[in-house]
């Protein structure tokens, strides 16, 4: 996303808006994902991290008995959730709170579980795995999911794509290896499947985009936005074998 230009900022949120999800995931995965989590109490303490508009939150309310703090720095995201929760079976054990997860303070060993989808990037996942790990219960679990690289030698124009724009990016195997440099157990990982790419993300949003490229019509800068996005789903289309989305699941020991 584009992070020093509050003007691009802005288009950025139009292009994201309203979309059920705020990136590749659904409902079987983060069920999946859960249930690598053996030994979890009936009622757990949950930290969503970068919670977005929710859906995994949702999902966790419904399959756990537990209390869940879902955190995100979006107010517009935030209030999609709060929307969700209004209709929802288990919406009075969540707590919805706007709150940056570089500077969210919460007592060490308050939670069993820390959820985070697609959101651990925006710290980095080593700083993140740092960052959380104190505020786990001795045994608790830790379940985020990052874009990786699957391919050992990625062809190269999305090799040059990611490069610029998730520089970062890592292998599962180099991801798992900072999972157990952190003091965490790895307890499983997967990789998530095409449809959760698309039903609640991609999809969506390459249906706006017609309507937003009319709009900005004579906007450079903003249609420059909305390039880029199509950019990126048009590299899920032609090299989505040479990355993907992995779910980890861990323990802290
Ligand atoms: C890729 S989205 C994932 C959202 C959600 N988990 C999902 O899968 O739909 C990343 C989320 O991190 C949030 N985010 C970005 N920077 C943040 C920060 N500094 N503190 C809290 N949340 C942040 C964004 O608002 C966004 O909702």
């Amino acid at each position: 996303m584009p992070e020093n230009d509050p003007r691009l900022v802005k288009i950025f949120y139009e292009v994201q808006s309203g979309l059920p999800r705020q990136g590749p995931g659904n409902r079987d995965s983060t069920l999946r994902a859960l249930g690598l989590c053996t030994n979890l109490p009936s009622e757990p303490a949950v930290l969503d991290v970068g919670c977005g508009p929710g859906m995994q939150t949702m999902a966790l309310a419904q399959a756990t008995g537990g209390r869940i703090i879902a955190v995100d720095n979006c107010d517009e995201y935030l209030a999609q959730l709060r929307q969700r929760l209004e209709a929802a079976s288990g919406s009075e054990r969540v707590e919805v709170r706007q709150a940056d997860m570089t500077t969210m303070s919460f007592a060490d060993e308050s939670f069993d579980l820390i959820w985070s989808e697609g959101a651990a990037y925006v710290m980095g996942v080593k700083r993140a795995l740092a960052a959380w790990r104190p505020l786990l219960k001795k045994g608790g679990y830790l379940a985020f999911s990052e874009l990786v690289w699957l391919d050992l030698d990625p062809p190269e124009e999305v090799a040059r794509f990611f490069g610029r724009e998730y520089p970062a990016m890592k292998r599962v195997d180099a991801n798992v290896a900072l999972i157990r440099d952190a003091g965490y157990e790895p307890r499983g990982d997967f990789t998530l499947p095409e449809e959760a790419w698309w039903d609640d993300y991609y999809a969506p949003l390459e249906k706006k985009l017609p309507a937003l490229r009319d709009k900005y019509e004579n906007d450079e800068q903003a249609l420059s936005v909305i390039a880029m996005t199509e950019a990126e789903i048009r590299m899920r289309r032609d090299f989505g074998a040479s990355y993907g989305y992995q779910f980890f699941v861990a323990q802290r020991e």
